[in-house]
């Protein structure tokens, strides 16, 4: 088959579904008109662990209305499946309702259904909770750890013994909340014994599987609908506790019933990324050449499910190195439930091993690049892999030159604009490429214009848009004749939008579905006696705007309107697969980044303000350059949170969250996000996957923290080995 010309792919155009976005005709969870949709208002429990001794309802079911007060002496018992699927961690689930145990402050112990929210917001402020407390443990670094989990390659404490240079150092991570604009909103209606419900998700899929789980059902008496998400960072990978209330109290009012969570409630309705304390001793010659690094990390999990996220292979494949030794612990709190947040794992162990090898540099007086040059592998000499794509030294080259690298002072503290110390910094991230199965159902019209249908999720990366440019180039069509459709479980199977896999693993499906209804196109004509493309060679033959013709005499040839209606044939459709990584690995495949930034620190106040960022991102293709922009900006401006702002703050006297608002839980804002540059370096792996991405939503966050970190030291001569980084610190 020749291949077909590239008109929409790698073309920077703007979301398709941008007008109804900003129309407000793009409906998210809470926003569907559900007809004689109630609203429910959770009551969350006011400690942070122990028994419910008594619970009066009574004031709330008299208020006006009310219908109904359900809490765990009068809700249903729920047969709670296992579903050791749906990215639900080990462990034994929250089930809502179903004791009177206290498992962490914030935990659903009532819900309020009434006719309108203000009803509800009331009675759940009226019915009345007594608990028998105990003392929570809501301190990573006071409560015991799991037992570890391992990894080893060589002798680490031998290389370090012997290492000319070493170093010890603890790093300290604070938890982060994902806080998307649209708040966590579920929707959901009882039809007899099946469950629709609308929902805020990343992965439809697992939400129908958890719901079907949880209610004994069969899979199909679940739908579940997203066609919008608006922000998720990875708060939506799998099924929170609202989303049970919301069909338990649908139940058993008989309405639909509305939930949305409060943006308190945010912070202990879903995940956050877990904090950590992660030490790190690291060895090596007085060049620079590391001989080894032992890892011991410790991060929160619940006490009732172990959560834990890729944090390991960074140490692993980053570097070059002989003896490596990694021990990962998780310590059960009384908290809820962790997931992923943004570049999970490799965000934070980029900030342990970039700020370290930047502390290794200024100990040896080498160049923070070179340093890493000189430990560039050869191979992923965590499984002796070579690399399908990794190209870091042409990251340092072209970021180097492009932001101005020459200019930095090696010596920190040696670089001041009248209050202001200048300091530049340097990380590099690195992301795994994931792709899995997926399917997408492709349909073309007589009339010339196609349907994509895939379950995938839009979390704002902008689905909508870089699929339906994969679907337009290989259809032939334009992007306006190719309507792309998501966010329903009816649709064809794909996994969860997360770990930055939609492009490589939907996209490869969608590309699948449109080559084949292509390909039955061409058939027909070059079949067909009446067609001018009859007997032409089905390998000669593009379609270009919706016309067949032969690729180098484009005058002979027809459209897929006239190919169609001649030959009566309403449609032509095909659904589309891709079988996910091939298994066992031949390749070791990620995405990389080198990342740069300039702040300037006041010498008084020691306030940071970030100059200027560049991240230069090595992400295989890319299909839509302007949103894959917006990603990078995204990912860097999240990045700066994590590096000087975000901090969710634990009481640990009862396990409340202090600052569970966007008032005292900080996050960049404008004045915050200076100039902010993104390079993706021209290329493909086609290796990766059939369209040659590698994913690159998770890897532009990676990196980000260390290089400001990195940029605080040159410019203070001050290491911070504490996130947030704070005034308070450089003081
Ligand atoms: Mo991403 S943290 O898998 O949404």
């Amino acid at each position: 088959m020749s291949p077909q010309p590239q008109a929409a792919v790698g073309a920077p155009l703007s979301r398709v579904d941008g007008r109804l976005k900003v129309t407000g005709k793009a409906l998210y969870a809470a926003e569907h008109d559900v007809d004689g949709a109630v609203h429910a208002v959770i009551v969350d429990a006011s400690v942070g662990r122990g028994r419910i001794t008594s619970l009066d309802a009574g004031d709330a079911e008299a208020h006006p209305g009310v219908l109904k007060v359900i809490h765990h002496r009068n809700a249903p018992k729920l047969p709670y499946r296992d579903n050791s699927g749906s990215n639900n961690p080990p462990g034994r689930r929250l089930r809502v309702f179903q004791d009177d145990r206290v498992l962490f402050h914030g935990q659903p112990v009532a819900v309020v259904v009434a006719t309108t929210l203000e009803a509800a917001q009331h009675g759940a402020s009226l019915v009345e909770v007594g608990y028998d407390a105990e003392q929570p443990s809501t301190d990573l670094h006071e409560a015991t750890p799991d037992k570890p989990t391992n990894y080893a390659r060589g002798d680490a404490e031998a290389g370090l013994r012997d290492a000319a240079v070493r170093l010890d150092l603890t790093y300290r991570t604070a938890r982060n909340h994902h806080n998307p604009m649209e708040p966590h909103a579920t929707i959901a209606r009882w039809d007899g014994d099946k469950l629709t419900v609308w929902d805020k998700t990343q992965w439809v899929l697992g939400t129908q599987t958890e719901l079907s789980t949880v209610f004994g059902l069969p899979m199909d008496s679940v739908r579940v609908i997203s066609p919008f998400v608006g922000g998720a960072f990875g708060s939506g990978l799998r099924c929170w506790p609202h989303t049970i209330v919301a069909a338990v109290a649908a139940r058993e009012t008989g309405r639909p019933v509305k939930v949305v969570l409060s943006r308190r409630q945010q912070y202990f309705g879903t995940g956050f990324r877990p904090s950590y304390e992660y030490r790190l001793r690291v060895g090596s010659d007085r060049r620079g050449r590391l001989a080894a690094a032992v890892h011991e990390m410790d991060a929160e999990t619940s006490s009732y499910e172990t959560f834990s996220e890729t944090i390991m292979p960074a140490g692993q494949m980053l570097y070059s190195m002989p003896d490596v030794s990694q021990a990962y612990r998780s310590v059960p709190l009384d908290v809820n439930t962790p997931i992923w947040m943004r570049g999970p794992g490799f965000a934070t162990a980029a900030f342990v091993i970039e700020s370290a090898m930047d502390e290794l540099a200024d100990r040896l007086g080498i160049d923070p690049i070179e340093l890493r040059r000189r430990n560039e592998p050869s191979e992923d000499e965590s499984n002796g892999l070579p690399f399908s794509t990794r190209r870091l030294r042409e990251c340092y080259t072209v970021g180097a030159r492009e932001f101005g690298w020459q200019r930095r002072s090696q010596r920190p503290r040696s670089r001041r604009e009248g209050d202001w110390l200048i300091g530049m910094g340097v990380a590099v991230g690195a992301y795994e490429t994931q792709r899995n199965q997926a399917q997408a159902r492709v349909r073309l019209d007589a009339d010339g214009t196609a349907l994509v249908e895939t379950a995938a999720s839009d979390m704002g990366p902008g689905t909508y848009t870089s699929q339906t440019q994969v679907a337009a180039d290989a259809l032939g069509l334009t992007m306006r004749t190719v309507t792309f459709r998501l966010g329903d479980s009816l649709y064809p199977p794909t996994p969860p939008h997360g770990g930055s896999q939609t492009m490589a693993s939907v996209g490869s499906a969608v590309l699948d579905g449109c080559d084949q209804v292509r390909r039955q196109a061409i058939k027909l004509a070059v079949e067909d006696r009446a067609s001018p493309l009859y007997g032409a060679d089905a390998d000669d033959i593009v379609v270009r705007s919706g016309r067949l013709q032969v690729k180098n005499a484009p005058a002979r040839g027809e459209t897929y309107r006239s190919l169609l209606t001649r030959n009566k044939r309403s449609h032509l459709d095909a659904l589309g697969s891709y079988a996910g990584a091939p298994s066992p690995a031949r390749r070791s495949f990620y995405a990389y980044n080198a990342t740069f930034a300039e702040v300037a620190v006041d010498a008084t106040l020691g306030l940071v303000r970030v100059r200027r960022m560049l991240g230069v991102y090595d992400a295989g293709r890319i299909i839509s350059p302007k949103l894959a922009e917006s990603q990078a900006i995204g990912g860097i401006v999240g990045g700066i949170g994590t590096a000087l702002l975000e901090h969710t703050v634990t009481d640990h006297r009862d396990g409340r969250i202090v600052n569970a608002n966007l008032a005292d839980y900080l996050v960049p804002v404008n004045a915050d996000v200076p100039e902010v540059q993104a390079i993706y370096l021209d290329g493909e792996d086609r290796e990766a996957d059939p369209l040659g991405v590698k994913g690159l939503g998770e890897v532009v966050h990676v990196g980000v923290a260390p290089a400001i970190a990195n940029a605080v030291f040159n410019a203070t001569g001050h290491r911070v080995r504490e996130l947030p980084i704070t005034a308070e610190a450089l003081l």
